[in-house]
């Protein structure tokens, strides 16, 4: 079976449709009822004009102890049931995981699922973690009651305590937030620079 994996910045109606509703609650969402910003990247996998498989991502600042990271958020994870068991969820989040690494730059991939699919994720090198992580809702912050997961591209995950901040990142706390992580990657290559010409003994 011939599949083209695709990366797009929308999907169509037909599209969504297809993907995710195929069962009345693919996703359980009524049990845990969270409000989500949407992803807006998406890596879908076609069989013909088909979709078949989709990974959903987002880029987001979260809180981390005393710092900031900048994370790929992966959501919408599905592949419709014909095509399951194929190896297709596992291949759309390797593509989603490259693209996250090599075209939004992040430091890490972050992600919620349910217990009986950490075992999935973690044969692609994620890991859960042991933190409780706080979202934004709207009547204020809740401890998130799924499984939270990373991905480390190159640096270990910061301890501490994660918060997951606000729901709407396209108003003033996303520019700040992206402004402190700017300001704290360019910190932390001059301090590894200085380190490496110390190193030198200049
Ligand atoms: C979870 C889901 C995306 C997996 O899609 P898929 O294309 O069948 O997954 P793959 O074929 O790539 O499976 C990869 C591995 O996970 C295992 N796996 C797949 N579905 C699983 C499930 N529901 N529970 C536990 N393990 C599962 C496979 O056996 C396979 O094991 P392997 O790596 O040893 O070969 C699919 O079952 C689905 O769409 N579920 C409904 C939506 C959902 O729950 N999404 C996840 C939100 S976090």
């Amino acid at each position: 079976m011939e599949i083209a994996f695709k990366v797009h910045p929308e999907i169509s109606a037909s599209e969504r449709k297809i993907l995710f509703e195929w069962g009345p609650d693919i996703f359980h969402g009524s049990l845990y009822s969270l409000q989500w910003r949407p992803t807006d990247v998406h890596v879908v996998g076609y069989a013909g004009d088909e979709p078949v498989t989709h990974v959903g991502i987002v880029s987001h600042p979260v809180a981390v102890g005393s710092t900031r990271a900048l994370v790929g958020g992966i959501g919408s994870v599905v592949t419709v049931p014909q095509k399951q068991k194929l190896g297709l969820a596992k291949e759309c989040l390797r593509r989603a995981q490259s693209y996250m690494r090599s075209d939004l730059g992040v430091e890490y991939g972050f992600l919620f699922c349910p217990e009986r699919l950490v075992e999935f994720y973690g044969r692609s090198g994620w890991r859960k973690l042991v933190e409780p992580v706080l979202v934004n809702q709207p009547g204020g912050k809740v401890t998130a009651p799924l499984c939270s997961m990373i991905l480390e591209f190159a640096e270990r995950w910061p301890e501490g305590p994660v918060d997951l901040g606000s729901q709407r990142l396209d108003r003033g706390p996303w520019r700040e937030s992206m402004a402190y992580i700017e300001r704290d990657r360019a910190r932390r290559h001059r301090d590894a620079h200085t380190a490496e010409l110390k190193g030198r003994g200049r």
